[in-house]
């Protein structure tokens, strides 16, 4: 797949068409028109493409994938399989504030999985289902986070809260979701 991606379809005799015949309806596609223009609409670009477009997004959504196989002339099952191979890449909505729980080896032992289960409760979220309904928070578990001598660990968005309990969880959720509410 990697190798496939470095070939770009635009060959020096392609057709390309007009971003307006991919169908750039909506604000959603204009802001995807620019990101593919800025890579030169080079299908070699995709990833970064694909990049640029959950960093707008939080996620990749079905048609803005499906957008960018148009824009890029490429076929749409490429783009998808690109999508749903790279584990950094989300095809769900993401919530504006990502929160990982650490379930490695010594967070476990220090009991992360009571927070964890504190956390999703607070949130009415669980494993299937991550995402809290207002989309504020997604909910993940990560193997080790690098940061063992502060366990159990939670890292929200870039933050990283060492000697976590089921409560001082909670409490960052309350203290997030006020910080929303005043903003
Ligand atoms: S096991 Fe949790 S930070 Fe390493």
């Amino acid at each position: 797949m990697i190798s496939d991606l470095n070939q770009d379809s635009h060959g020096p005799d392609a057709v390309t068409p007009p971003l307006a015949a991919a169908g750039p309806s909506t604000e959603c596609n204009a802001i995807v028109a620019r990101i593919v223009e800025r890579h030169g609409r080079r299908a070699s670009r995709l990833v970064p493409i694909l990049q640029d477009v959950q960093a707008e997004y939080r996620y990749l959504p079905a048609d803005v994938l499906s957008y960018v196989a148009r824009a890029l002339n490429v076929a749409p099952a490429r783009v998808f399989g690109v999508a749903t191979f790279y584990a950094h890449f989300a095809i769900k909505p993401k919530g504006r504030h990502l929160v990982r729980l650490c379930d490695g080896t010594a967070c476990h032992v220090k009991d992360s999985v009571p927070i964890l289960d504190a956390i999703r409760k607070k949130l009415g979220v669980d494993a299937k289902n991550p995402t809290s309904r207002d989309l504020l928070f997604t909910v993940e578990t990560v193997a080790c986070l690098g940061a063992c001598g502060l366990a159990p660990v939670v890292v929200v968005d870039d933050q990283v809260y060492g000697g976590m309990t089921p409560d001082k969880g909670v409490a960052l959720i309350d203290a997030i979701v006020a910080k929303e509410a005043a903003a």
